[in-house]
């Protein structure tokens, strides 16, 4: 078994559409490509595991990978069913997903601020009545977590006029975005919030972090109005307590994408509520032809015995 010039790949995509992936895979310039569900795989030189939501037999069955490259930005999936990781975990930064996110959030931030739901309330009824909405830059709109996503989408608000402040584990010095960090500093961050807007990573620190007396700490001076965008991780958000803040009008809308069990139970309250918007978890999807390219990247990088820049830091979890 001699180190290969080129790679073995061995590929699930859990609950995505196999047949685009293989096609992008396709593209990828491996020695071997294994896609499990073909039968049995047994690969006779070093390998890499590429990966979406893949169960744990997965990687039960793939113990000594190389590497292991998350098919999308986040690597939860990967280090809750994988106990022990004793190689580098990659996961995608691309301009592909980013851009994808970007318009995912001003969407969701124009939907609530331009109050589309009593927009559309108002056309099933034939109303035609007048209205004068706040402007943009009366509206404060607050992104937990100032990452890759974080950052794209602060300019993107920014660029539509909103007031941006931002909140990370560690400190940061972005010019024009308003920063807050750890837990010492979100209150301050909350208070003085119109619309707070989610794109934490899943990880010990934040799973369960968001609840009532997260909306409760938001003053909504520009709107008179709290709204909560979740596009990160279902888990990090006290679901029971979301539920209740929107049906007792301490949130008044809610676009939510993600969530902690997926797909969404179809018993959850949050499927018929008319302030929210539920989507299923496509806010900045991944395109299997730009992320090939990305896994590509990082097999090169990895080839040559570099660490790929997107590789995760296990102690923090993301
Ligand atoms: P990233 O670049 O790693 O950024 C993560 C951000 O979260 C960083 O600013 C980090 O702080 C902050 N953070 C992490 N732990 C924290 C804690 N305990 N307290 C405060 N801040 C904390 O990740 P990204 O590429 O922006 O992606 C973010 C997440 O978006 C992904 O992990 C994934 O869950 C989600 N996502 C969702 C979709 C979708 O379709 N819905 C698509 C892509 C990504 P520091 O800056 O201090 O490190
Ligand atoms: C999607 O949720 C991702 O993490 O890329």
């Amino acid at each position: 078994m001699g180190v290969s010039p080129r790679p073995t790949v061995i590929v699930n995509v859990g609950p995505w559409d196999v047949k685009a992936w293989r096609s992008a895979f396709a593209a990828l310039d491996a020695d071997a490509l294994f896609w499990p569900e073909d039968g049995d795989v047994t690969p006779d030189a070093p390998y890499y595991l590429c990966a979406w939501k893949a169960p744990a037999g997965f990687f039960q069955r793939f113990t000594e990978p190389k590497a292991i490259i998350s098919l999308g930005a986040g690597v939860d999936h990967i280090l809750d069913v994988v106990p022990e990781i004793r190689c580098p975990v990659v996961r995608i930064v691309s301009p592909s997903l980013t851009a994808r996110m970007v318009e995912y959030v001003s969407l969701a931030v124009l939907y609530l601020h331009r109050e589309v739901p009593l927009l559309r309330a108002r056309q099933r009824r034939k109303e035609w009545i007048d209205m004068i909405q706040p402007q943009a830059s009366a509206v404060t709109v607050g992104l937990l977590g100032l990452g890759v996503m974080g950052q794209a989408c602060a300019k993107a608000l920014q660029a539509l006029g909103y007031k941006v402040r931002g909140w990370s584990r560690t400190p940061h010095d972005d010019p024009g975005i308003d920063s807050f960090s750890g837990k010492e500093g979100l209150p301050a961050f909350l208070s003085g919030l119109d619309v707070l807007c989610n794109l934490l990573p899943a990880t010990a620190e934040t799973n369960g972090l968001i609840g009532t007396s997260t909306f409760e700490a938001m003053t909504c001076p520009g709107l008179g109005v709290r709204y909560f965008v979740n596009a990160g991780r279902g888990e990090t958000v006290r679901e029971l307590e979301l539920i209740a803040a929107l049906e007792t009008g301490l949130l008044g809308g809610a676009v939510l994408d993600v969530f902690a069990n997926e797909p969404l139970d179809a018993g959850s309250a949050l499927w018929g509520m008319d302030n929210v918007l539920v989507t299923p978890h496509v806010a900045a999807n991944s395109d299997p032809v730009a992320i090939v390219a990305d896994v590509a990247s990082a097999i090169a990088a990895l080839e040559a015995g570099r660490i790929p820049a997107n590789t995760i830091d296990r102690e923090n979890g993301y």
